[in-house]
């Protein structure tokens, strides 16, 4: 960590005055961010380590030359306008993007200091230790519990299955305790346990959410990744998403998109803020970004001048 508060407090001046002239909203990706905008010093280990992430797809940038340290047990909000790369770079921290034909990712990303995108690591154990959340639920359209069980019966964690009980192995009872221990986890135990076979579409959308978060964590992540995870959700089944969120970072390391400012304001230890360009513009503790922000433009974006 260096000079944060020297740098940061007489940096932005010059730039700001350019900015500002006439459009806040710049395009420019060239603008000067210094590195003490984005350099957040923290205490232990980073749990996620990006240094120059450049992701573009076909010809068009969508991330440029991020560089950023995510600390564990924590919630890291990443805000910024629409477009601005949010997903991408969410994406690129369990290797999602792969998925994507177009997408090509330069950099690297390690996670607890492994490289996640060396030769041969092995893609599912990745993403069952960093695992995602989606913006609109995605239940399978199958019973509460097997929704649950689908993680640990995948890797193996628990056989229930015919040919299992065939060889003498059931581990039922420890299948249930998994389904129990994560919907609880997940703040839904209450509203379902009920009815545990019936199928998870007939939840509503905010329990459906709470689900989608217990599939998450039935596989024991220790990042939970979460793009947007309220945006469909009315403010009641919202405030039950952030409460959640917040118990969750006790124990798991929460990485959140979300375009609510309050939302990040209200929940997150530590807040990104992306611009145009793909660029990360500045990054450090929620209150002091929110607050008192070392970037001019962050500050516009932040009282809602742009975006
Ligand atoms: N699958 C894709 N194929 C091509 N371009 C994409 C794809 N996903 C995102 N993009 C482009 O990358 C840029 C960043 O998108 P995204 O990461 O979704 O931003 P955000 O989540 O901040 O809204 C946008 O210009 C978007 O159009
Ligand atoms: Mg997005």
């Amino acid at each position: 960590m260096t000079d944060t508060s020297s740098l940061g407090a007489n940096a932005p001046t010059d730039t700001t005055v350019a900015e500002n002239a006439d459009r806040p909203q710049t395009t420019d990706r060239h603008e000067d961010t210094p590195d003490s905008w984005t350099d957040y010093a923290f205490e232990g280990e980073p749990k996620l380590s990006v240094d120059g992430l450049d992701v573009h797809y076909g010809s068009d940038q969508a991330l440029d030359d991020i560089s950023i340290e995510i600390p564990e047990q924590s919630v890291t909000a990443l805000i910024g306008p629409s477009g601005c790369g949010k997903s991408t770079f969410l994406r690129c921290l369990n290797r999602m993007n792969d998925r994507i034909r177009a997408a090509e990712v330069d950099g690297t990303v390690t996670f607890e200091g492994q490289d996640i995108y060396q030769d041969g690591l092995d893609l599912v154990e990745l993403r069952k230790r960093v695992g995602m959340v989606f913006q609109a639920p995605n239940p399978f359209p199958k019973s509460i519990r097997d929704n649950i069980a689908y993680g640990p019966r995948k890797h193996g964690t628990v056989q229930t299955d015919l040919l299992a009980k065939l060889t003498g192995r059931d581990d039922s009872d420890q299948e249930d305790e998994i389904v129990e221990r994560s919907l609880r986890q997940a703040a839904i135990w209450e509203e379902v346990n009920d009815r545990l076979d019936d199928n998870a579409l007939g939840l509503s959308g905010g329990q459906q959410q709470r689900l989608c978060i217990a599939r998450c964590l039935a596989v024991d992540p220790e990042v939970i990744l979460m793009d947007e995870p309220a945006s469909a959700l009315d403010p009641i089944a919202t405030a039950k998403i952030e409460d959640l969120i917040e118990e969750l970072a006790e124990e798991y390391t929460v990485v959140i998109v979300t375009h609510n400012m309050q939302q990040a304001a209200r929940i997150s230890d530590q807040t990104a803020v992306f611009l145009t360009g793909g660029r990360l513009v500045e990054y450090g503790e929620t209150d002091q970004v929110f607050e008192n922000p070392k970037s001019q433009r962050v500050e516009d974006y932040i009282t809602g001048k742009f975006g």
